[in-house]
């Protein structure tokens, strides 16, 4: 497999391919998820919740995500790697530039941050100047203060406008890619056929592009789970075999069913 880029997922897009990102931390586990076939891997700021014990990920700081980043980017050569913006390190586009470019020379070749319109100009100032940017919408894990906990996210009609309105308003101002997490799956179907980008979704339904989930909640590791996520361990004899089953499974159709989505 050679190097996956941005024009790699589009056009597994347009052809209709179904691609693959897992949450990694370190250069072991990026390397077995790389080796299971999983196009993209993403350091997630649930780094937070999954390695240091927090119950958000509103403590995880830049420091952290730049070592993070510098230990997965070792492990996978060949696959893209998008790192988180942590919580507060880019409320101007000035200091989302300075904290960007600080992840991409830890080796990312993407960022990620949450939020919809209120970032149009931080993603063009990001994207102008030659880093690419993935977006974050539905449940915004770093907002769970004022979203008053992990709840679905979208259903109402007033939300669901809300969030294809911010879809649409991500993508023009230059956004490569958007994780929608934790919205009803007409939504996301709805916004991945109305978008170019490829939307990669956790909790969304069958309908995008592409699925992510954390590492630790497919292999059956974390304490709480939610309904949208597939322990991949209960079937397989190794890490390594339940990594390519959930790959498997996405390629396939075979994850997400009706009973790991939301109405
Ligand atoms: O931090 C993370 O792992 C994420 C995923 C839940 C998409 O943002």
């Amino acid at each position: 497999m050679g190097k996956i880029t941005i024009s790699t997922l589009v056009k597994m897009k347009a052809a209709g391919e179904k691609f693959v990102c897992i949450t990694a931390y370190d250069a072991t586990f990026s390397r077995l998820v790389s080796e299971a076939g999983a196009e993209t891997i993403l350091v997630g700021d649930s780094l937070g919740m999954v390695l240091q014990g927090h119950d958000s990920t509103i403590p995880v700081t830049l420091d952290h995500m730049a070592y993070h980043t510098e230990c997965v980017c070792r492990g996978a050569p060949q696959s893209l790697v998008i790192a988180d913006l942590p919580f507060m390190s880019y409320s101007t586009p000035e200091q989302a530039m300075a904290n960007a470019t600080r992840l991409m020379q830890a080796g990312a070749q993407m960022v990620k941050l949450e939020g919809g319109t209120w970032l149009s100009d931080t993603i063009s100032m990001l994207v102008e100047r030659g880093i690419p940017v993935c977006a974050h919408l539905g449940l915004t894990p770093q907002s769970v203060n004022a979203l008053g906990g992990f709840r679905v996210q979208g259903r109402t009609p007033k939300e669901a406008k809300s969030i294809l309105a911010d879809a649409v308003e991500i993508q023009d101002a230059g956004a490569s890619l958007l994780v929608l997490e934790c919205v009803p799956s007409h939504l996301a179907t709805d916004i991945s056929e109305k978008l170019s980008i490829p939307v990669i979704g956790i909790g969304a339904g069958a309908g995008t592009d592409a699925q992510v989930l954390v590492m630790h909640d497919m292999l059956g590791l974390s304490q709480h789970s939610a309904r949208f996520v597939q322990n991949f361990m209960t079937d397989s004899n190794s890490i390594q075999e339940a990594l390519g089953a959930f790959v498997q499974a996405v390629k396939s159709g075979a994850y997400p069913r009706e009973e790991h989505s939301y109405s």
